[in-house]
């Protein structure tokens, strides 16, 4: 069969923060498969890129005080420098901040704005009348309009899980600032989605969607298809929309462009033709592999802009889960919301590797890192299973037979061998799970050949020499076959295995014996994982979480039907204690704050000078009884912006909220400005 031609895609990481591990399960699931289809022998080429315009980017470069340009470049090389020490082997990773994306995004919106398809008309929006911008949902805070806990997002409240849209919130302010967003009129585009519904449904039918996913798009074709806001008003970290000064590209317009962007790049170095792989009769395949929470994007407007803009249209869509740590959600506070650096300083990516190889499967489930469970699977199957059939061989044919195999089990390699078509199939249909318990069941059967024959016996019987390296020549064959299966999940214990096995692993060769063969010295493949290891890196986790969470924030959000008895917080270590600054103060003068109705405004006395903190006390506290008493101040806690000023510090209180609030307060005698330890 002639080999196939492949792209494969999968998501551009937004550069405005590092990669988690979360990243780092969609980017081996895909690499994985890439791996695989080279092995086979077909022609397949990944590409990415860093995803890196947008509001978000600007307003941290802003915050940084640097450019956004500078901003990108170094999260650019933070995520290739971890893409790649968990062995993802891009083909090319470009940018979208770059001239091909440019090109390819003008070009679509010319293309598209001449066959009809982009609507203009004014909208009104949430905009900061001090930072002079439109506010995207999540850049206004205020009070939860179901249960009053201030300080919560434009679109959903942490305390009670009510959601609602900004103009809900009580008192809201923008979180740039701390003014009151304003309404404003301006004029936006519109990629009206709706002309595509007919040849949308068409390409659901035809191309590869995963059924939950075809699901989905049948309800959404139910609801209607809307129009799509495809513009940005300036200020914006992007490309401006040509002839209309002041208006960008929505970032999420120009990120799947990143990934044709990204193949020109890539068909620029290597002379590939770009056409080949987009041009609209295109027989080269080409996959993208996503999370699930952006299909909406992947299946309806990128089709569509590709079919409107006269390109092909993507193969298959793979859609995967999210991942989750000890059964639960990553937490900043729990240390399991891991950076993949972190990973990395810790622990050796194949490890991750094998283990996500080993949950994952085809269905948009979200897949789960047990901890313990990760130890034993690795130790188990990888070192006790995998690497001891190597290790128990190959000491007698170094030492006994310089190197050299013979007289190897043909009947029992070809066992193992006959399992490639179906280990082959589970690859290519993501069912890495299935094939990870296919290779594992043919390592039990090559382990059990090795205890029934028992090499370290024979060689005790000077007259079972031949026995001897025909038993441990047909241990090092079989090995070879299983790494050969495990190699796209494990490349870089492969490229150790090559080089004790003298040859190159290929699915090809996997009918070739290596025969009467010489291997080289035999060095440990791989070791065993340290719990140790593992509660070091949830350990180093731990010290990221901001300290927001290690110091309840009693005053300002307690929720108004809190439970009597909490549970005990996450454990810390005396380090994180350590950083809270916390100091004795008292109250030099207290006031009702207009327009707040659950804050009192304090003048706190500190020793070394005044500082202003809204606390939300005033359900239990009358301000003037508040003055000359004395408190205690988180004081380095950084300063927040509120809607009625900054707010420089935080005072502790206990108690549920409404009437049960009380302010901790130290034995007079204490002084302002001591420390509390
Ligand atoms: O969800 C995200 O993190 C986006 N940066 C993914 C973009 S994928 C593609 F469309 F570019
Ligand atoms: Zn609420």
């Amino acid at each position: 069969m002639a080999p196939r031609r492949i792209l494969v895609t999968s998501a551009l990481p937004y550069a405005n923060g590092p990669l988690h591990l979360g990243h780092m399960v969609e980017q081996i699931q895909t690499d994985i498969w890439v791996r695989f289809q080279k092995l086979r022998g077909n022609e397949c080429h990944y590409v990415c890129a860093s995803d890196a315009h947008g509001t978000p980017i600007m307003l941290k470069a802003e915050q940084e005080g640097i450019s956004p340009e500078s901003l990108i470049a170094r999260i650019q090389a933070s995520h290739q420098a971890d893409s790649a020490g968990f062995l993802v082997g891009f083909d090319n990773f470009h940018t979208t901040h770059s001239p091909e994306n440019r090109h390819y995004t003008e070009l679509f919106y010319e293309r598209l704005l001449a066959a009809g398809h982009i609507a203009r008309r004014p909208i009104q929006q949430a905009f900061d009348p001090v930072k002079n911008l439109f506010l995207p949902d999540r850049y206004i805070r205020g009070g939860c309009p179901r249960c009053s806990a201030p300080d919560q997002y434009g679109d959903s409240c942490e305390a009670c899980g009510a959601t609602y849209g900004p103009t809900d919130l009580k008192n809201p302010v923008s979180v740039l600032s701390g003014a009151t967003p304003v309404t404003r009129e301006s004029e936006h585009f519109f990629f009206r989605l709706g002309d595509f519904e007919q040849m949308l449904r068409e390409w659901t039918a035809g191309a590869s969607v995963q059924p939950e996913i075809a699901n989905k798009l049948n309800e959404w074709f139910e609801q209607g298809l809307q129009d799509w806001d495809i513009s940005r008003d300036a200020p914006y970290f992007g490309f401006e929309i040509p002839r209309e000064p002041g208006k960008y590209f929505y970032v999420w317009l120009e990120a799947p462009i990143g990934y044709m962007a990204s193949a020109q790049d890539y068909c620029n170095r290597t002379g590939l033709a770009f056409e080949d792989f987009w041009g609209v009769d295109s027989s080269a395949e080409l996959h993208h592999f996503i999370g699930k929470d952006i299909a909406y994007f992947h299946t309806l407007f990128w089709p569509a802009m590709l079919h409107g803009a006269g390109y092909r249209r993507p193969t298959a869509v793979h859609c995967h889960g999210f991942l989750t740590v000890n059964g639960q959600k990553m937490s900043k506070s729990r240390g399991t919301f891991v950076m993949a650096r972190s990973y990395l300083e810790h622990l050796d990516p194949e490890y991750f590797r094998y283990y996500i190889a080993g949950k994952l499967g085809p269905a948009v489930e979200d897949i789960d890192f047990s901890l313990e469970d990760f130890v034993q699977r690795v130790n188990s199957d990888l070192v006790g299973k995998v690497v001891n059939i190597a290790s128990r061989c190959a000491g007698f044919i170094g030492k006994r037979f310089d190197g050299k195999l013979g007289g190897a089990d043909t009947a029992l390699i070809a066992e193992l061998t006959a399992a490639a078509d179906t280990v082959a199939a589970h690859y290519e249909q993501r069912e890495y799970a299935k094939a990870m318990r296919v290779v594992m069941g043919l390592a039990d059967r090559a382990n059990q050949y090795i205890d029934q024959e028992k090499p370290w016996q024979l060689a005790k019987d000077p007259t079972q020499e031949q026995r001897v390296q025909a038993v441990c020549s047909t241990g090092i064959e079989l090995f070879r076959v299983l790494m050969t299966y495990l190699k796209p999940v494990l490349p870089a214990m492969a490229g150790r295995s090559e080089a004790f096995l003298q040859t190159t692993l290929t699915w090809d060769g996997l009918a070739a014996p290596l025969g009467t063969h010489t291997v080289a010295t035999f060095t440990p493949l791989m070791n065993r994982v340290d719990m140790d290891k593992v509660n070091a890196m949830i350990e180093s986790g731990k010290g990221t979480a901001e300290a927001a969470a290690v110091v309840a924030p009693v005053a300002a959000t307690a929720p108004a039907q809190a439970p009597q008895t909490l549970p005990v917080g996450p454990e810390i270590t005396i380090d994180d204690f350590a950083k809270i600054d916390l100091r004795v103060a008292r109250v030099a003068a207290a006031a009702h704050v207009e327009g707040a109705d659950k804050l009192i405004q304090l003048t706190l006395d500190l020793g070394e000078g005044e500082r202003n903190v809204f606390a939300g006390i005033k359900s239990a506290y009358a301000p003037e009884s508040l003055v000359g008493r004395l408190v205690v101040v988180v004081a380095n806690l950084a300063p927040r912006k509120m809607r009625f000023g900054l707010s420089q510090g935080m005072v502790l209180a206990a108690g549920p909220g409404g009437k049960e609030i009380f302010l901790l307060s130290p034995d007079s005698g204490a002084v302002p400005g001591m420390q509390v330890k």
